[in-house]
């Protein structure tokens, strides 16, 4: 009997099966944060690095994460040089920070930024030159330490995805790292935690994790599994964001968002995001615009031209956003759930347009350049952008609907 093997490559073109990977264990609720000391202790590790970033420790958290496992007397150390949205260096810094510690379990604790940190040390940790797993060329296919993953954000969805994205400063462009050892062995998802959150970051990432759901949804790597969660995600945004962002403390409007964070991101995970990422990384990379901000403000001008091919999908979407049925009417749900996405960057008082960021106008044709380079993402999107046609969303957005 022969015995079929498939290739990496037809592997990756097979629709004949779907994985569907979720971390080690997922645990959810108000106060789990503290069942954080009793996990490391099961872990049975001596030496232990908490990442997280720079302002998180200003605020006290990392300190509470010290406090609470002190008890167990192990040999703990930190990395909180995480300042704004990760690079390469910084990663390839973490790594080093963690191999020379002999760190045996990374715990992550803050937003994307520094769980993407956290997560990827962990799994480089063991990797003696890291060079062509950071520069994309080789695949990482172990992870080097333990890690826990705990978000303060709702968010990014960090802990339960298998990407992590840093800028390439070199090519001054965002770039997604994927990997299966990026899931955590356990992600812990305290919405207490993103009470402190401030308003603009509570806006963008919420933002952000809707981009993830409706991204996901109409992705062609979707499947009726992955639909599912970004369903109820798109449903529990539309009755939480505000309330999370407009009155921080109001915990049923915190967890509800750390509900959209979580499932939008097991949806990101397995379906993949498409366009909005991609022309949102190359304003990350040349400009620093922070990441959530970049999707919020693209995600109607993209939709109002790749909406166009689903609109079965965009009428599901106008009823999870509690927008009407359009099932009569199929073809006005896309102009309602782009309205609905414009509107919401006012509600929450993000950028509207690109000039308002302050992109240079002669920078677009570069930024459509770049983001037409984006494989990974265009090709799973259901509407194929062309470089023109980018430039002509990117040109739109720079004006703003309203101009
Ligand atoms: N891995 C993934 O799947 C994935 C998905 C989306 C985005 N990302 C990445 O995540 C990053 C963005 O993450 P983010 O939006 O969560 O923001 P962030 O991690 O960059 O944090 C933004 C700011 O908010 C502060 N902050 C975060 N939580 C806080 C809290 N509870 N209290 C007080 N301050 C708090 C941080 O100190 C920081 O100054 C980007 O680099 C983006 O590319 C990763």
């Amino acid at each position: 009997m022969t015995v079929k093997t498939l290739t990496k490559q037809e592997q990756l073109n097979n629709i004949g099966f779907q994985d569907f990977s979720m971390p080690g264990n997922f645990r959810f609720g108000v106060d789990t944060f503290y069942t954080l000391a009793d996990e490391v202790r099961k872990l049975k590790v001596q030496k232990l690095t908490v990442i997280s970033d720079n302002g998180l420790e200003r605020v006290g958290v990392v300190q509470r994460v010290l406090d609470l496992i002190k008890p167990l007397g192990l040999e703990v150390s930190i990395f909180t040089e995480i300042y704004g949205e990760p690079t390469l260096s910084l990663l390839n810094k973490a790594v080093e920070f963690v191999k020379k510690e002999n760190s045996q379990l990374v715990i992550g604790i803050g937003g994307g930024s520094a769980l993407d940190v956290a997560k990827a040390t962990a799994a480089l940790a063991d990797k003696e030159d890291v060079t062509p797993y950071l520069k994309g060329e080789a695949m990482i296919e172990s992870r080097g330490t333990k890690c826990i993953l705990l978000p303060t954000t709702s968010g990014t969805g960090s802990e339960v995805t298998m990407n992590a994205i840093f800028e390439d400063e070199e090519q001054e462009l965002k770039r997604g790292i994927v990997s299966g050892c990026f899931l955590p062995d356990l992600a812990i998802v305290d919405p207490v935690l993103t009470i402190s959150c401030p308003t603009r970051v509570s806006a963008s990432s919420g933002v952000d994790a809707f981009t993830h759901a409706i991204e996901s949804y109409v992705a062609i790597r979707s499947t009726p599994l992955t639909k599912m969660y970004a369903e109820k995600a798109m449903k529990l945004f539309s009755s939480n964001i505000t309330k999370a962002v407009h009155n921080g403390k109001d915990i049923n409007g915190r967890i509800g968002m750390s509900w959209v964070s979580t499932l939008a991101g097991v949806s990101l995970a397995n379906a993949g995001v498409g366009a909005v990422h991609a022309l949102a990384y190359p304003l990350g990379g040349k400009y620093h615009i922070e990441h959530g901000v970049a999707n919020a403000l693209l995600m109607p001008y993209v939709f109002e031209v790749t909406g166009t091919t689903c609109t079965e999908e965009m009428t599901n979407v106008a009823s999870y956003l509690q927008l009407g049925d359009f099932n009569n009417n199929p073809h006005k749900a896309l102009d309602a759930v782009v309205q609905y996405l414009y509107e919401l960057l006012v509600t929450l008082d993000l950028p509207t347009s690109l000039s308002e960021l302050g992109i240079n106008k002669e920078d677009l044709p570069l930024l459509a350049k770049q983001a037409s380079g984006i494989e990974r993402l265009l090709s799973n999107t259901p509407y194929r952008l062309t470089e023109q046609k980018i430039l002509q969303i990117y040109e739109k957005a720079y004006h703003g609907i309203k101009n």
